[in-house]
């Protein structure tokens, strides 16, 4: 039919979509400018493999959906049957909707449109169009295997922003049951890129990056959680050898499924490698009736020419268009679970509200322990209703306080879940999901509830629905997930996939009922993060470590994908209930600057001088709130492990925030020198760390002089990014903040 060209962004999508096969991308990266008409078919051609000894007669064809048919012998983009048969597909193109400007051949031989679709102009209405050669934002493709008796659709669409999503949709149009073993979007990446980069983790330590050369093979990151789970890869990236957050080609994909998933990339020795992701099916989960069809979850994929800061420039440009995006300041939040955990007392509250609203607070969020029967994590999930021993009066009183001082009230619900020890098991011991004769493994002395029971969702939907309804004045959800999906059965059949959609359904229910109230997305700490929960929840919970140190690595690694505004960072207590390490409070308040601020600690236990400090701490975040919830991300390539550095930019680069933090000894006494990478090279900036708030502790007999007097160092911002600003001699878990201004 066509090639189409994809542009936006600074990037490139070139899909040879002549047929009559599947189309293939020849191209995802780099912008490659208004190409000529003639240029098309001449790039496809340049980047047709040969054929060699001991292989298919003619060149093989990595398309969207990968096939034996076309001679591909790595991983399968479909794997599916009917009872043993139809087991190997051979799509033919059947239709093309390209959403874009056709691009007629200009006088020149340019394509026209090109240069439009640069720079995020609006999309066209869609159309269908069928030129010869277009430029283009969204294309859809249609295509067919009579013969297995099956149609697929797949949508691509690369957004302003430069972000790529890819869905595909597969139907069975035969007249028996089709199923699906496994459907995954995958995409090219050019040989340049010969290293890997993903993220694992656990509770307390999630997204932790693991990077290694890119060898032949499959590198699969499966989650098998039932739930996006810590250990996922947020992004998965393949980049050329070296790469940095500040420099060196990337390309990365984020599978945006927050039940069991896949995320890989795979090199071939023929040459091609891959990137790709998918949802996670068990057998017999998902079988197709006559006309039912299967849908992937999006894919997201993303290029930069700069590095890892590039990626994250994208996603986070392309977060924030959503029309969904929290658009108000953050509130400044306290969540009162480090403060008194399941030992809930209205007065004690009460004067935590006070202490809050006295710092600054303007969101204080009730957690685990109010309901019937939760004086412990044992007992109660399940039965929503106030508990009347510990609550007599009901919570109304204590919204009230807290709204009395100027804030909004939270509250926390694990709607999911249900404890073996409460009245909703008790009466109803088959609402939770299992396999027949057994149920599954415990864990946190829960089970799940199951949410593909039509009766279970609906005593659930109703359940929470009361809870909001009821009070006057929920505005926010802390909704929590503390376990894994195990043998996760409904009726003898797999049910995670059913489930996760169930849970995005009931999500969508409840939003559309209390289109005020804002949801986090918690789950046990960070273990439900992913791009689908967040078009349903306003932030995450990004650990249930506090622990400033540990914070620095999750709160980076967790910022490649999502903006600050929508990762919860607090200031914990000083010392870490989950790894008993001690920090002052600067370190703690100026790492969980960078985020939807809040505190999680009993600050009524406080002195004076601590309650100050926290005051100034809270007041600096608002000041700095715009900025931090606005501008993009910066990461610094340090040489020195033992230097963390960090900031956000403005977009018109007026003004800068930078933490540098010291997060062990070094080889070297003094930190050394660290560049401020993103600042407009040819304006001045003054630099210096923020009044009012204390400098961090150093071991040094004379400061560095642009630091001695308080005053800053004035310097242009090449400058600042290619020479940078001699480091004092911080002490390990010590950080320093510095705010850049525009001269
Ligand atoms: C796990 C969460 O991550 C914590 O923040 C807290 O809400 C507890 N659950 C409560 O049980």
């Amino acid at each position: 039919m066509t090639i189409v060209h994809l542009r936006r962004a600074r990037t490139s999508l070139v899909l040879d979509a002549r047929g009559p096969g599947l189309p293939r991308v020849v191209h995802w990266g780099a912008d490659l400018g208004p190409l000529r008409v003639e240029d098309l078919p001449a790039l496809v051609d340049a980047t047709v493999s040969p054929v060699v000894p001991s292989s298919f007669d003619a060149p093989t064809v990595l398309s969207l959906l990968p096939e034996a048919s076309a001679g591909w012998s790595g991983r399968p983009g479909l794997a599916g049957h009917r009872r043993g048969r139809d087991w190997s597909t051979a799509f033919r193109l059947t239709d093309l909707d390209v959403h874009g400007e056709p691009a007629a051949p200009s006088p020149d031989g340019a394509a026209a449109g090109g240069h439009d679709l640069l720079g995020g102009a609006p999309l066209p209405a869609p159309g269908v169009n069928r030129g010869p050669f277009l430029s283009a934002g969204r294309v859809t493709v249609r295509a067919a295997d009579p013969d297995a008796g099956l149609s697929l659709t797949v949508e691509i669409t690369l957004d302003p922003a430069g972000v790529l999503t890819l869905r595909q949709r597969l139907r069975n149009d035969g007249d028996n049951g089709y199923e699906v073993r496994e459907l995954t979007p995958v995409l090219p990446v050019p040989a340049v890129a010969t290293e890997l980069l993903d993220l694992t983790g656990r509770w307390c330590r999630e997204r932790a990056p693991q990077r290694h050369p890119w060898p032949m093979g499959a590198w699969v990151r499966e989650g098998r959680h039932g739930r996006t789970g810590h250990d996922a890869t947020l992004l998965l990236v393949a980049g050329a050898p070296g790469f940095g957050f500040g420099h060196g080609e990337v390309w990365a994909v984020h599978t945006a499924w927050s039940g069991d998933h896949v995320t890989v990339a795979e090199r071939r020795p023929t040459g091609e490698a891959t990137l790709g992701g998918g949802e996670l099916l068990a057998p017999g989960e998902v079988v197709l009736g006559p006309g039912e069809e299967y849908a992937t979850p999006l894919l997201y994929a993303v290029w930069s020419a700069d590095g890892l800061d590039g990626l994250s420039d994208a996603l986070h440009t392309h977060l924030r268009a959503r029309p969904s995006h929290p658009r108000t300041p953050r509130p400044v939040t306290l969540n009162v679970w480090e403060a008194v955990y399941f030992d809930h007392d209205l007065d004690r509250l009460r004067a935590l509200a006070d202490a809050a609203a006295e710092v600054g607070v303007e969101r204080f969020v009730l957690d685990d322990g109010w309901f019937r029967g939760r004086r412990h994590d044992r007992a109660g999930l399940g039965d929503w209703w106030v508990d009347g021993e510990v609550w007599p009066d009901g919570l109304q009183p204590l919204i009230d306080h807290v709204r009395g001082r100027g804030m909004q009230f939270g509250l926390w619900v694990e709607p999911e879940m249900v404890n073996p020890d409460s009245d909703l098991f008790r009466a109803h011991p088959h609402w939770v999901l299992q396999t027949p004769g057994r149920l599954p493994p415990q864990w946190r002395h829960q089970q799940v509830l199951d949410l593909v029971d039509p009766d279970a969702y609906a005593y659930l939907r109703d359940r929470l629905d009361a809870v909001l309804s009821g009070h006057d004045g929920i505005t926010y959800l802390k909704w929590d997930h503390n376990r894994d999906l195990t043998e996760a059965g409904h009726a003898g059949r797999p049910a995670v996939h059913a489930q996760t959609c169930a849970v995005y359904r009931l999500l969508d229910e409840l939003r559309a009922r209390h289109p005020g109230v804002e949801i986090e997305s918690c789950s046990s700490g960070g273990a439900r993060v992913d791009l689908e929960i967040l078009g349903r929840t306003d932030r995450v919970w990004a650990s249930d470590c506090n622990d400033a140190l540990e914070r620095l690595s999750i709160q980076r690694w967790t910022g490649l994908l999502l903006p600050p505004e929508l990762i919860g960072t607090h200031i914990g207590p000083e010392r870490s209930h989950t790894t008993h390490r001690v920090h002052d409070l600067g370190f703690r308040a100026v790492t969980a600057l960078f985020g939807h601020h809040g505190i999680e600690w009993d600050i009524t236990a406080i002195d004076a001088t601590a309650r100050a400090e926290l005051t100034a701490w809270v007041a600096l975040h608002k000041r700095l709130r715009p900025l931090l919830h606005g501008g993009r991300v910066v990461r610094v390539d340090h040489p020195d492990p033992a230097v963390q550095a960090h900031g956000v930019v403005a977009h018109d680069r007026s003004a800068a925030v930078y933490a540098v933090s010291r997060v062990a000894t070094s080889a070297a006494q003094v930190p050394g020198v660290v560049r401020l990478p993103g600042l407009d090279p040819d304006r001045r900036y003054r630099v210096r760390p923020p009044a009012g708030v204390p400098e961090p502790a150093v071991l040094e007999l004379v400061p560095p002089p642009w630091l001695a007097s308080g005053a800053g160092v004035t310097l242009s911002g090449s400058v600042l990014a290619s020479v940078g600003l001699q480091l004092p001699a911080l002490h390990p878990e010590q950080a320093l903040l510095l705010e850049a201004v525009a001269a």
